[in-house]
């Protein structure tokens, strides 16, 4: 999604900027602009599609000695992808970026209209450049026309402004969207996530909503809340893989040695949270978007089956708007791998306003959701670059067992036999991430059969249900084919009317978890003449292909072997469709507007 990044010093502002946008760019984006204010000159520059074209652009443009720059990379929302809707947006003397969604901006685009300014743009944010710009008129100093500015917004924002009535400084405000200043000796930098300043400051500052001001090279000593900047440069290199997807589901067997050191010890489960956490607590909310929701589908069966206690689980978006009803004794966990989702970090602050105990599960330290709720747990899969969500899923449903397992252990609702019997396949499962390279290359044959017909059902009972919910969305986001999960049983209430030869049916059939129900469900589908892939230990006589994964003592040591196979499926269909497994089309890695 959107990404900024600004930057006052003295280094070359345009090598800063390509490059700390190049670090936003896994994110998804569809269009570039830098703006820089050097000199008392403003220079903009802005292309559509990857920063190599932007680079191109401005390759000859370079700026020495002290300037302010902002840059961004644009996912559009209003107003189509071109190069006009690309931001910085400018007026006479002064350009912005800007993430999120002003929503009354019509209402003041109409006023602005009215009083002779011009729009070239499609887009929300150019209305905040011309109302700074109008309101300086009126006003004493830039300012107090920026805070006039900011108050008559309504929506999600992080904005950077740099305007010639001020070539010192850089005017920021916060809402909702994420923003952050770094600064290193007496240079100041601005980013939209962490990611691009590692490596380049040494402290940070995480904005909170409503703040707003301007920061310049005398006045940012005075900021609150500097924190020191933790974290290691990420790799951008692919280790000889085709894709950062690929490389990321190759990696989660050893992210997943992460995710549960020192929380599985011989004699149980131990999580970084006070021993009375589970005081109180009778039932569960779990909240999340996408992939993340996926995980917790998964440990809805996990925590009634193991821990006994009641969960519910809820798309972040359709919680926001239902008039929850939320209980004292309620849990309220939230998962995200970027901790950023706006729909569920929103859902996290109803949640806390109600009082309620929350919990984040996520992967990125410092990130609004973590610094939003009372309580989280890491996932540590590292950074996840792909789009779509591979080791960030394993490691959501990997910490969710283990925090299952803790409130079982915790309420005394499970015995110590019992409690070696999970550790013992939870070591196991971690090894059935282990990318069988052999299953691979039969995957890579088969994919061909499969890039044609009329769509896909993934079909599963149980936590293998939310798999094939996931295995659908992994193949959806990357091949653009049609494909739907559903549970086993549901196909004869209304999906089977699908099946004909030109039908794909993915069947998950776990033998150690209602294998002859899965089974005669697949039949159903295999006697109306759908093609059928089982993914099985066992052999099948109803499949048209089967893939045969290795042999295993329980069905989550099956869950997570059949998870390695539906996202290399989705993978390898996908590059031989021709598409952009790492960015495709039309989506954000970080989902930052509602
Ligand atoms: O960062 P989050 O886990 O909160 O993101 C939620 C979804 O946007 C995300 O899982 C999305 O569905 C992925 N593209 C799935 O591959």
């Amino acid at each position: 999604m959107c990404g900024i990044i600004g930057y006052i010093g003295n280094r070359e502002k345009k090598e800063i900027l390509l490059d700390g946008l190049k670090e936003l760019e896994y994110r998804g984006y569809d269009s570039a602009g830098i703006s820089i204010l050097s000199n008392n000159e403003l220079f903009t520059f802005k292309t559509t599609g990857k920063l190599i074209n932007l680079e191109t652009k401005c390759k000859d443009f370079t700026s020495n000695g002290f300037g302010i720059a902002i840059g961004h990379t644009r996912w559009a929302t209003h107003g189509k992808a071109t190069e006009i809707n690309a931001h910085p947006h400018s007026s006479e003397e002064s350009s912005i970026v800007h993430n999120g969604i002003i929503e009354n901006y019509l209402e003041i685009k109409n006023e602005l209209e009215n009083k002779g300014w011009t729009f070239l743009s499609q887009t929300d944010t150019e209305v905040i450049v011309h109302l700074f710009e109008e309101n300086l008129k009126s006003v004493e100093n830039p300012l107090s026309a920026f805070k006039k500015t900011i108050d008559r917004l309504n929506g999600s924002y992080a904005i950077l402004l740099i305007t010639k009535k001020a070539p010192d400084r850089i005017f920021y405000a916060k809402n909702g969207s994420p923003l952050l200043i770094g600064i290193n000796g007496d240079e100041v930098f601005f980013a939209s996530s962490s990611t691009p300043l590692i490596g380049l400051v040494k402290e940070v500052c995480y904005l909170e909503d409503g703040d707003n001001g301007y920061i310049n090279k005398d006045n940012f000593k005075t900021l609150k809340n500097v924190q020191p900047m933790n974290g290691e440069k990420i790799s951008s290199q692919k280790d000889g893989y085709r894709y950062f997807m690929e490389k990321e589901i190759y990696e989660q067997h050893r992210i997943l040695q992460d995710t549960i050191r020192g929380r599985i010890l011989n004699d149980g489960i131990s999580l970084e949270l006070p021993s009375n956490f589970i005081d109180n607590i009778n039932r569960i909310t779990i909240c999340a978007c996408g992939t993340s929701y996926h995980a917790g589908l998964s440990a809805k069966y996990l925590f009634e089956r193991e821990a006994k206690i009641k969960t519910n689980v809820i798309i972040a978006s359709e919680f926001r708007y239902s008039n929850p009803i939320m209980e004292k004794d309620e849990l309220f966990i939230v998962i995200s791998q970027s901790g950023e989702t706006a729909d569920t970090l929103e859902a996290l602050k109803l949640a806390n306003k109600n009082n309620l105990k929350t919990l984040a599960i996520c992967n990125v330290e410092n990130s609004s959701i973590v610094r939003e709720a009372k309580y989280s747990l890491l996932t540590r899969a590292g950074i996840e670059k792909g789009v779509a969500s591979t080791k960030a899923f394993s490691s959501q449903v990997m910490l969710l067992w283990i925090l299952g397992i803790y409130i079982a252990q915790n309420k005394n609702n499970i015995s110590k036999d019992s409690i070696q019997k999970q550790i013992k396949n939870m070591y196991n499962s971690l090894k059935a991430t282990k990318v069988n390279t052999k299953i691979h290359d039969r995957l890579k044959k088969l994919s061909k059969r499969y890039l044609h017909g009329h769509g896909f059902f993934f079909i599963g009972r149980d936590v293998f249900y939310p798999l094939a919910l996931e295995g659908a969305l992994k193949l959806k986001e990357i091949s653009y084919l049609h494909a739907e999960g559903y549970p086993g049983g549901e196909m004869k209430h209304g999906p089977i009317a699908l099946a004909d030869s030109e039908l794909f049916c993915v069947s998950l059939m776990p033998k150690h978890l209602l294998y002859e129900k899965i089974k005669n469900n697949t039949e159903e589908l295999s006697t109306r003449d759908a093609t059928i892939c089982v993914i099985s230990q066992e052999c099948s006589d109803v499949a048209d292909d089967v893939v045969l994964i290795d042999k295993y003592e329980s069905y989550m040591e099956e869950f997570f072997a059949m998870m390695i196979v539906v996202q290399i499926l989705a993978l390898e269909i996908a590059i031989r469709l021709g598409n952009d497994v790492d960015m495709p089309r039309n989506l954000a890695k970080s989902v930052t507007v509602e």
